[in-house]
């Protein structure tokens, strides 16, 4: 034991523990003589012997992988794939895990997070998205790592060592269909495969030069919206294929836009969200879009063409507000700099009936949101791929006068830990 009566554990050192609460993350909380111990491939309530993988000086947790199983869990299975284990991939946290339990624990989690960061109690079911049945195949974008000899692999947790593999079973068949992990890949970093909606896979070796960076094309289709959208293959696009049109729906059902409104769709990539409510606004109606990325923005301007109320922008979207950066380095950027001008971008309405979020794993952060509370939309649809910064913005928004008002979560990543989240919030 150390001095705070923890145990003094090491990399390689293995106990025996009680499998306590699902955390966000991947793994579950367990104790060993008051030390804590985040416990991967394993579940709550299951004894297990478990080797510990990082011990860091001045930690209070060590993080370990579950090599026995000594009482199981009801809620175990045999994991499909012969990668997801310990030392092995660390791309699927949950292949021993029953997918309809995996929708719960990843409903705890966000139950969780709710309640510790924005203090609100929430009910909430993790729904498969539109045409997911067992977890497997649906992953249509996978970047592989490439290892010293030219193999294609996929990562170790929380590691930069590559695992060559021969399958990995969420892949679309497509993906593997291409060949990728039989070839040789000497000299590239890592090979890209995206199957799209319709189509062959496409095989993009990185690092590509812009002549070589193929874009592809992705349709969504829901009762009331359907489009194409031109995407480059390495661009952002929802991997999961029924993911992109559960979510416009979801937005639109909880938005309920009218004709001639005026609605944001902030952070807003090849434009999902602004086509959907381009359409619903109307010709009389006003749609801005804005997004940091100047290929997305490039091919939103394609994709949007045919809706006449819609604009996209390119500028980040604290820019666009004239607001601080949110970064580590704070409001005057990198060391050495010259403290930025912050104006707001003058084709950014003053006041929008709607807004969409849909911002990276950060979230968008409390000058941004106070900055969309400024618009008063009537209603704000926050789509989140980190429920610990949605329920964080959820504090910001709720600050600001807006409330949480519905709340959907979705199983886009089968398998794994990530889950995305709908939250519509009203004043
Ligand atoms: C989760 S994706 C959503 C894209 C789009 N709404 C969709 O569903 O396809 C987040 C997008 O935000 C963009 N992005 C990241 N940081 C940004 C920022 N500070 N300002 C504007 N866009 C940003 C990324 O390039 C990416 O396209």
């Amino acid at each position: 034991m150390t001095g705070t009566e923890q145990a003094d554990l090491h990399v390689g050192d293995e106990v025996e523990v009680e499998v306590g609460p699902v955390a966000h993350g991947g793994f579950c909380i367990a104790r060993h003589e008051g030390r804590v111990v985040f416990v991967r491939h394993a579940l709550p309530g299951e004894r297990v012997l478990v080797r510990v993988t990082e011990a860091r000086d001045g930690q209070r947790f060590v993080r370990a992988d579950c090599i026995e199983v000594l009482e199981a869990s009801e809620h175990r299975v045999p994991a499909p794939c012969p990668y997801a284990a310990p030392g092995l991939c660390g791309g699927c946290d949950f292949q021993h895990v029953r997918v309809s339990h995996q929708r719960e624990l990843k409903a705890t989690v966000v139950r969780e997070q709710f309640a510790r960061v924005a203090k609100l109690d929430v009910e909430v079911v993790v729904e498969p998205v539109a045409g997911d049945h067992d977890g497997l195949g649906w992953r249509t974008r996978v970047e592989f790592a490439v290892d010293e000899v030219g193999r294609a692999g996929l990562r170790q947790h929380r590691s930069h060592d590559v695992v060559p593999v021969d399958t990995c079973l969420i892949a679309d068949e497509r993906i593997l269909a291409t060949g990728v992990l039989r070839g040789h890949w000497d000299g590239d970093d890592a090979v890209d495969v995206v199957a799209p909606s319709q189509g062959e896979a496409v095989v993009v070796r990185v690092p590509s030069g812009e002549a070589d960076a193929p874009t592809v094309v992705e349709h969504v289709e829901t009762p009331s919206f359907s489009a194409d959208f031109e995407v480059a293959a390495r661009g952002f696009w929802q991997v999961h294929p029924g993911a992109a049109g559960t979510f416009v729906q979801t937005v639109l059902a909880m938005l309920e836009p009218r004709e001639g409104e005026t609605a944001l769709d902030l952070y807003s990539g090849v434009g999902l969200f602004a086509a959907a409510l381009g359409e619903a606004v109307g010709p009389q109606g006003k749609v801005v879009a804005v997004e940091s990325d100047a290929g997305a923005v490039a091919a939103a301007a394609g994709n949007l063409a045919r809706y006449p109320s819609v604009l996209a922008i390119r500028a980040r979207v604290d820019d666009a507000f004239g607001v601080p950066r949110a970064s580590k380095s704070g409001p005057a950027g990198r060391r050495g700099q010259r403290p930025r001008k912050l104006r707001r971008h003058p084709l950014l309405p003053l006041a929008a009936d709607l807004v969409v979020l849909d911002p990276p794993r950060t979230g968008a952060g409390k000058d941004v949101v106070a900055q969309v509370a400024r618009l008063s939309p009537r209603a704000i649809a926050y789509v989140a791929c980190d429920p610990a910064a949605l329920a964080r913005d959820t504090s910001y928004l709720r600050d600001a006068g807006y409330e949480l008002k519905g709340l959907r979560a979705f199983d886009a990543f089968p398998m794994t830990h990530h889950v995305e989240c709908v939250a519509l919030f009203e004043r």
